[in-house]
């Protein structure tokens, strides 16, 4: 099966951690969106997308690169964040909806804590301190592991 994570971290690498330990897990493919050629992009059976989220989404960059490819039906995509702290359903729901416009099946969602000192967190030492932590990227792992096995 071949899969592919594509990633943005801005703001502490938090992203890139969660990103990393499941690439590694199984193997895939690790790319940040603009490295990706949109013309290759249905060679994958399975894409994964995430970012850390900055002001209730994910990353610009991945709606943009979701935004240029071709329709995706029969592929299957699964997301993934890290945040400071909030719903997770919210944060999700408009990158859900732009791989559900693309034709995308969604195989999975994943999400953890991230240190966030945006704003005037930074006054206060930030939040979610030491996230993602050791058991936050073992959780990403076991997702992905089964999130694979059960396809
Ligand atoms: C500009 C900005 C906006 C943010 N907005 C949110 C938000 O709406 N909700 C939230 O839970 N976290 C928010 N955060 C915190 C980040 O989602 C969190 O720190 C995340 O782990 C960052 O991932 P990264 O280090 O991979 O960029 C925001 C951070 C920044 C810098």
């Amino acid at each position: 099966m071949k899969i592919m994570i594509v990633y943005s971290s801005f703001h502490h690498g938090n992203t890139a951690k969660i990103a990393k330990g499941m690439a590694d897990e199984i193997n895939a493919e690790l790319a940040k969106p603009e490295e990706v050629e949109v013309e290759k992009a249905k060679e994958y059976d399975i894409l994964g997308f995430g970012s850390g989220i900055y002001f209730l989404r994910h990353h610009r960059a991945i709606f943009e690169l979701v935004k240029k490819l071709p329709n995706m039906r029969g592929k299957k995509a699964f997301i993934f964040s890290t945040r400071g702290a909030g719903p997770v359903s919210l944060y999700h729901k408009p990158l859900k909806r732009e791989l559900l416009r693309k034709g995308f099946k969604i195989a999975g969602e994943f999400s953890c804590l991230g240190y966030d000192t945006f704003a005037y967190l930074k006054l206060i030492g930030g939040i979610s301190k030491g996230h993602p932590n050791k058991e936050d990227i073992e959780k990403a792992r076991d997702f992905i592991r089964r999130l694979v096995k059960f396809q």
